[in-house]
């Protein structure tokens, strides 16, 4: 059994999921990005529809979205095996506030709880490859970052100070 190699292979992947809150009903558009997020851990955003990218599709994982704040009230659970990645649209209840995942086991008691939350760490423009570091911004300054981005305009229509946040 090649038990080291099977955990440097998940420690290595467990950074590789992006949770994506999309300024659009959707899945599309601009974006704040949580980037590399690890299992349990809640990412918070305001927005119509969530995107989960680069999943591994060797894992097995549940995705919950919450609204009501944060990661306050279940909004949809989305069953992942196989996807890099998965969309929640809108539905019923207001905007996507929260989100985490959690891995799927068969073997062990499901650790569904989330331990933290933290603030996403990315701008996408709605072309999907600009992106800038928010690291650090304050709420309304991003709130203010999100609504020009969300008009889906280019690098050139964004403010000055952020040019030199460009990643
Ligand atoms: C829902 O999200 C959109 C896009 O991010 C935002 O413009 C809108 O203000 C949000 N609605 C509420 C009630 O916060």
């Amino acid at each position: 059994m090649h038990f080291t190699h099977v955990l440097l292979g998940l420690v290595a992947s467990a950074s590789a999921i992006d949770v994506y809150f999309h300024n659009s009903g959707d899945c599309s558009g601009a974006a704040s990005v949580c980037t590399g997020i690890n299992p349990n851990v809640c990412c918070t955003g305001n927005s119509p529809t969530v995107a989960y990218r680069g999943i591994p599709t060797n894992w097995h994982i549940n995705a919950q979205g919450f609204s009501n704040g944060g990661c306050g009230s279940p909004k949809w659970l989305a069953d992942v095996n196989g996807q890099n990645w998965v969309c929640m649209t809108v539905n019923s209840r207001p905007n996507y506030t929260g989100s985490y995942y959690w891995f799927v086991s068969r073997k062990r008691a499901e650790d569904t709880s989330c331990t933290e939350s933290v603030k996403p760490d990315t701008l996408v423009l709605a072309d999907g490859v600009t992106k800038y570091d928010i690291v650090g911004l304050d709420d309304a300054k991003v709130d203010e970052l999100l609504a020009i981005a969300g008009t889906g305009v280019g690098p050139e229509a964004m403010p000055q100070e952020l040019h030199a946040r460009r990643k």
